[in-house]
């Protein structure tokens, strides 16, 4: 695993944004698998700002997300696909029809999942695939757990995530209680994974993830197992590693 500190968010995200800027000049016609929630925010702004300067073009990319909550509409302002389109896609010269998402609004868990796995079949595979850290060591909605899920299922939401999702909705009864995501073979089946972390409230958990065992109950700890991990952390949040 590669470590890659930053002194701070920005130069945190400029970095990733870098080594994802430099998978899709490498590779025109890459899949990226991307990632919602705070920390990919600066990245996402740094890719928009590179596209708007006429750096980077993204007509070929094909684009698979992690995750999306269970009964969420794709207009719904709170859910993956809504934040997906605003963040990113709205702004860039990528083709809507090959930005994927999980079906929020399909109910039948096993057919919104199944449908998943086959979108990630037959995008040929993820080229690189952005991650961020739960407090948990959740990755994608994997949440800590007895076993690895492999593939496409629906996750319940643990409470600690509802209340770290909280702080997008107008109050905690809002947060969706299930969600769809991408499995750990999934994401492992990733030729790249590049993993961003930042602020001390994920120190603790980065220690945990990337130097503790290797087990279900930090779902990140796979990670350890992947030959092509680069973790991009600003200083707070790998300030409890030895490097
Ligand atoms: C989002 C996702 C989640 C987040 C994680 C960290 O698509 O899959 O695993 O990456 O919850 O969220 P932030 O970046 O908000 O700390």
């Amino acid at each position: 695993m590669r470590i890659i500190k930053a002194k701070d968010y920005y130069s945190m995200s400029r970095m990733a944004a870098n080594i994802i800027s430099a998978q899709i000049i490498m590779k025109p016609k890459c899949v990226l698998g991307l990632a919602t929630g705070s920390t990919p925010l600066g990245i996402y702004e740094q890719l928009i700002e590179w596209y708007k300067k006429g750096d980077l073009d993204f007509s070929e990319v094909t684009t698979i997300n992690l995750d999306e909550y269970k009964g969420l509409a794709p207009d719904n302002e709170q859910s993956y696909r809504y934040f997906m389109n605003t963040n990113l896609f709205d702004h860039i010269n990528i083709d809507k029809d090959k930005t994927f998402v999980p079906d929020g609004l399909e109910m039948d868990s096993k057919k919104a999942c199944s449908d998943y796995n086959q979108t990630i079949l037959n995008s040929g595979g993820v080229d690189l695939q952005l991650l961020g850290l739960g407090n948990n060591g959740h990755i994608g909605f994997n949440e800590p757990d007895e076993a690895f899920e492999k593939e496409t299922h629906c996750v319940k939401l643990s409470d600690s995530t509802v209340e770290a999702n909280a702080r997008f909705f107008d109050n905690v009864e809002d947060v969706p209680k299930e969600a769809y995501t991408m499995g750990i073979k999934s994401i492992m089946q990733a030729k790249k994974i590049v993993i961003v972390v930042n602020g001390e409230k994920k120190a603790k958990i980065v220690k945990e993830a990337f130097f503790g065992p290797v087990t279900p109950k930090v779902p990140a700890s796979v990670l350890q197992l992947h030959n092509d991990v680069t973790l991009v952390g600003d200083e707070e949040a790998l300030k409890l590693l030895d490097l």
